[in-house]
């Protein structure tokens, strides 16, 4: 069965068949990832956070060599580099942009001078309408089930979505907790018109993700992530030495000095990308528990369709 998405504003607006977003993941989201989820149909996205301008520049060449379909960056605004990385991005080519971590308002001028499609990451109604009004053409609404960095609000998918898909105009891209068909299925019953994955697309062959924190999740259960550094940068970890210390120091009341210099500059590269599972960060969601195994993308996005398509025919018949 075809899935049922032909006539999608997000499709359109991205040039792409599955309105499925792969998000931009700190060492996880190489060209390798980007490249093998816009060749499957959906939308690939580089994630900049984590590399120096310069790679990111290989990397867009390197994933232009292995797909000819659209391929986007993920900017968080936060880091010293994104400027750089925006420029550089915007040299080699790149149209669609997937900015977060700050206001949209950095960004947006220059990119939609560039004639860039601008999505903006937002965790709150709030925020999602402010990126609409600054000209944002769709926003990815993320709920706290979320993998990475996160709102302090704790609204749920469940809950944003349709909070969002109603107030606003623009496009409306479910994220947070999306791990199969039949959650796609649901955020767009809530009236997204796509969906951001991260975690699910981090455990596949193609993440650069490192064996052991793949490994790992697939062990994990939903029960074993936890969001700690609410008060200064919330993000949610998968259990391990280094996040019962930060939990430990917070509970006792940790400056932000304090935890900052925990948590230093090489946390996530060393667990993500090295491997370190005592002390390293592990960013991963609460659809841990529904990741049982590292498939190639094409195999995940094919299950994710197929899935969808199961689930129509259980509510509709047919
Ligand atoms: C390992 C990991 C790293 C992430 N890094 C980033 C990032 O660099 N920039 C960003 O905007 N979001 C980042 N995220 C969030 C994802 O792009 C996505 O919105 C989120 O994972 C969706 O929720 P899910 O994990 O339940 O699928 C990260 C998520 C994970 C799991």
């Amino acid at each position: 069965m075809t899935p049922r998405w032909k006539k999608n504003r997000l499709c359109t607006l991205l040039g792409i068949d599955h309105p499925i977003v792969q998000g931009g993941m700190v060492y996880n989201s190489g060209a390798k990832l980007a490249a093998a989820v816009s060749e499957a149909g959906g939308l690939g996205l580089i994630g900049a956070g984590s590399m120096r301008p310069e790679l990111l520049r290989a990397q867009i060449r390197k994933a232009r060599g292995l797909t000819d379909r659209p391929i986007g960056v993920n900017l968080p605004l936060l880091f010293s580099s994104a400027k750089e990385s925006m420029e550089v991005a915007l040299e080699e080519g790149i149209k669609i942009f997937f900015t977060s971590a700050g206001s949209p308002k950095r960004a947006i001028g220059p990119l939609k001078k560039a004639g860039c499609v601008v999505v903006h990451v937002a965790a709150s109604a709030k925020l999602a309408m402010k990126c609409q009004e600054a000209g944002c053409d769709a926003v990815v609404v993320e709920g706290f089930e979320a993998g990475g960095h996160n709102g302090r609000e704790e609204i749920t998918t469940m809950v944003l979505v349709p909070e969002c898909a109603t107030a606003l105009t623009i496009p409306v891209i479910a994220a947070g907790g999306i791990a199969t068909g039949s959650q796609i299925a649901a955020a767009l019953a809530l009236g997204a018109e796509g969906v951001q994955i991260g975690s699910r697309f981090a455990i596949t062959l193609e993440s650069s993700g490192h064996a052991r924190f793949k490994a790992a999740v697939v062990e994990a259960g939903a029960e074993d992530t936890h969001l700690v550094m609410k008060a200064h940068v919330p993000v949610r970890l998968l259990a391990n030495d280094f996040r019962e210390t930060v939990m430990d120091l917070e509970a006792s009341g940790a400056s932000r000095e304090e935890l900052m210099t925990l948590l230093g500059t090489g946390r996530a590269r060393a667990g993500m990308l090295e491997g370190d599972m005592e002390n390293g960060e592990l960013e991963i969601g609460q659809v841990a528990g529904l990741i049982n195994d590292i498939p190639p993308v094409a195999e995940l996005m094919t299950r994710l369709l197929d899935q969808y398509d199961a689930t129509l025919s259980r509510l509709c018949g047919g």
